[in-house]
């Protein structure tokens, strides 16, 4: 297929161009940086600067495509103005669906946010309900940056309703690359008191990109939301323990699939998308969250 990386020059779009390449897809990269007018390094995707939320930018980058994954956004709420997280992820979905949906494209995925339920950012802090998180959680979201991922679930929904489109909302847990584990998670993985509102998950950049590739050449009909999490925790701890360690009876635990399980969980993509994650935190850091 034709496919369009939206935010292809960001951590997710990398790496997603890159498995898309792998798995035999024509890539057209676009992203707000200026282009290199030298010759292409071989193997590069054609590329495209483009800003989203200009309606007739992101027209002239669908047009032809067979299908689009829209990685394109501000990636979190906290260090931009909210109205700018706000204006630059909401137009963005909203004008690279809606040029999807004139020009007939067939596929969209649709990169969204573990944040969609909103205990992430919120300026009054409540907790998961249960927990592994899934698909079905109640969604109360506070903050400009959720509210643009949950409303951009919601133009999906309106746009399979419309349309012929099929749309995958992905909702990644914190995106690790190699360069970033120590960084990130290394803390966490030295001590479980260092707590996330997403319950010690996270997913390395190269298993998201298989999902999304997935995702892409999926045949699912309407629109489907997948968590997109590592099925270990972060520290690779007792997750009931630790659960009830630090949250009390706050949060209900609900089955694991494994002692040390995520916080959340994806069984629902390796369900219905084939995802069969193959990385661990372990594979990068050694036991004292160092790099190996
Ligand atoms: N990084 C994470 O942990 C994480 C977790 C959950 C969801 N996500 C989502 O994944 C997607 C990619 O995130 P990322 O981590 O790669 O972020 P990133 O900041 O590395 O990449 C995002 C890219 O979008 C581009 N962009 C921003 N505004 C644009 C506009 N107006 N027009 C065109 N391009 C624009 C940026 O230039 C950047 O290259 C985002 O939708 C983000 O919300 C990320």
């Amino acid at each position: 297929m034709k496919i369009l990386v939206t935010g292809a020059h960001g951590k997710v779009g990398r790496a997603t161009t890159q498995a898309l390449q792998a798995a035999g897809h024509e890539v057209i990269a676009t992203d707000l940086g200026r282009p290199s007018f030298d010759r292409k390094p071989d193997g590069a995707p054609d590329y495209v600067q483009a800003d989203l939320t200009d309606a007739g930018e992101a027209y002239a980058v669908v047009r032809g495509m067979d299908a689009v994954v829209h990685a394109a956004a501000i990636p979190e709420p906290t260090q931009n103005p909210p109205h700018v997280v706000f204006r630059t992820n909401i137009m963005a979905t909203f004008n690279v669906l809606e040029a999807a949906v004139r020009f007939g494209v067939k596929r969209f995925v649709n990169i969204s946010s573990e944040t969609v339920p909103g205990f992430f950012f919120p300026e009054r802090p409540f907790l998961p309900e249960y927990a592994p998180v899934d698909e079905e959680h109640p969604i109360r979201p506070q903050d400009p940056y959720a509210l643009t991922k949950r409303f951009g679930e919601e133009l999906m929904d309106a746009a399979v309703q419309r349309s012929d489109i099929r749309a995958i909302s992905i909702r990644p847990c914190w995106v690790q690359t190699e360069d970033n584990y120590a960084q990130n998670l290394g803390p966490q993985v030295r001590d479980a008191s260092v707590l996330s509102p997403n319950l010690w998950s996270y997913i390395d950049a190269l298993d998201l990109a298989d999902a999304i590739v997935l995702a892409a050449e999926s045949e699912l009909p309407g629109h489907e939301v997948f968590y997109i999490a590592s099925p270990d925790n972060v520290g690779g701890r007792d997750f009931a323990e630790i659960l009830h360690q630090y949250y009390g009876d706050k949060i209900e635990l609900r089955e694991l699939d494994r002692p040390d399980s995520s916080g959340i969980t994806s069984r629902k993509a390796m369900r219905m998308l084939g995802w069969a994650p193959k990385r661990s935190w372990r594979d990068y850091l050694d036991e004292q969250g160092n790099p190996r």
